[in-house]
């Protein structure tokens, strides 16, 4: 065992924003590596940062993470409506939400127990949230989260992989059933602004056309495309459609806001939108399917749980090599860590000219945009997220 950097006696870790799969695995490596490496203590915080607000922290051990690596969710939980800097208190008597300042009671509950540093797992919003307890003195180190892989300064997220892999078995699914009906199916799947399980699993699935946040379609360039397919191909299509997908001119289809949340839309409805311009269009028969949360759940495979494993490890190895406010990344296949504040708020999107779009045009896949396949540029060397 090596021993702690003096400063370095008792973390905090804690999983934040939406949940994916791949949180256990993290936890696991991070509470293994802390106590077994480094002798020293970790302290699970509940539910996000709603846990430092409430103080909700409780010592954990490797015994508690054992069995862990494969479970999905967070056996701490999660919470995407908690930002200490602007904390929902309450609506006043008009019903507006009434935010207030929290960060100082974090900061307190943190020093109560302790905690020379937390370990923040989440995603863009989570890192924004945790910036503000960095400004008042605490030292976090992030883990990046999220099945959207849209967190900037690395190529890959854990979680991602999983979701992409149901996501396809989804799509693979919907082949079938298509072929026999000779219907046009639509999936609406995950991916609020930036469109990789999208492209990624709609690339896996053998999708028909694949409909991104970051290329605006129009419906008549995706029903002359389903046209031609009906009619002068198989006879049947596959859709793979973002939820933050949206026609050219118009605008994200908002399926509810939440008000107490940092990042309050919620989208969802495109699916339908496009599977009814399409029967509207094409006079042929539609189906839609959400594939909703179940993105999110499940056990992750083994891909992603070796990801978190690396992850986890590398932000203990941070923080003892004396790391303050980083956030554990992967580029180019080697793990590394970047300043925490290079990834707050921001997205990852998927470039127009990524080689995975230039090969989907190149083997006549439509992303609804009118851009005639054949006459697409070569692609570049792949680069796959
Ligand atoms: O950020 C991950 C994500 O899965 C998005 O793709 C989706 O829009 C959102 O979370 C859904 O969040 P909630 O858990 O609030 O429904």
């Amino acid at each position: 065992m090596m021993s702690p950097p003096a400063n370095i006696r008792r973390i905090g870790v804690l999983t934040g924003g939406g949940d994916c799969p791949g949180l256990n695995a993290v936890l696991r490596a991070v509470v293994k590596t802390a106590i077994l490496q480094h002798g020293i203590e970790v302290a699970g915080i509940e539910d996000g940062f709603q846990g430092l607000i409430d103080d909700r922290v409780r010592p954990l051990t490797t015994r508690d993470v054992s069995g862990i690596l494969v479970r999905g969710g967070t056996v701490l939980g999660s919470n995407n409506r908690c930002n200490p800097r602007r904390y929902h208190v309450g609506d006043d008597h008009e019903g507006n939400p009434v935010y207030r300042d929290v960060t100082d009671r974090c900061v307190e509950v943190a020093r109560r127990h302790r905690l020379d540093a937390i370990i923040v797992i989440g995603g863009d919003g989570t890192m924004a949230a945790a910036s503000s307890l960095v400004e008042k003195g605490l030292n976090i180190v992030g883990v990046p989260k999220t099945i959207d892989n849209d967190i900037v300064g690395t190529e890959i997220s854990f979680g991602f992989l999983t979701a992409v892999n149901t996501a396809t078995e989804a799509l693979d699914k919907l082949h079938s059933t298509a072929d026999s009906h000779h219907r046009v199916m639509v999936c609406e799947l995950m991916g609020r602004n930036a469109g990789w399980i999208t492209l990624t699993a709609g690339i896996a699935s053998g999708s028909d056309v694949i409909l991104l946040p970051e290329i605006p379609f129009e419906m008549e360039s995706v029903a002359e495309f389903i046209d031609a397919r009906m009619t002068k191909g198989p006879g049947f299509a596959i859709v793979a459609v973002a939820e933050g997908a949206r026609m050219r001119g118009g605008e994200q289809v908002v399926a509810r806001t939440v008000h107490n949340s940092p990042d309050p839309i919620r989208l969802g409805g495109i699916g339908q939108r496009v599977a009814d311009g399409i029967a509207k269009l094409c006079r042929v028969e539609t189906r839609t399917t959400v594939l909703g949360h179940i993105q999110r759940g499940g056990t992750p495979i083994p891909a992603d749980r070796i990801l978190a494993t690396h992850f986890g490890y590398h932000a203990i190895q941070t923080l003892m090599l004396g790391g303050r406010n980083r956030m554990v990344v992967r580029q180019n296949n080697i793990f590394g860590d970047v300043d925490l504040l290079h990834a707050a708020g921001k997205q990852r999107l998927v470039p127009e000219d990524h080689p995975l779009i230039s090969a989907g045009r190149a083997i006549g896949i439509s992303f609804g945009d009118g851009v005639p396949h054949s006459h697409y540029p070569t692609a570049q060397p792949a680069v796959v997220v």
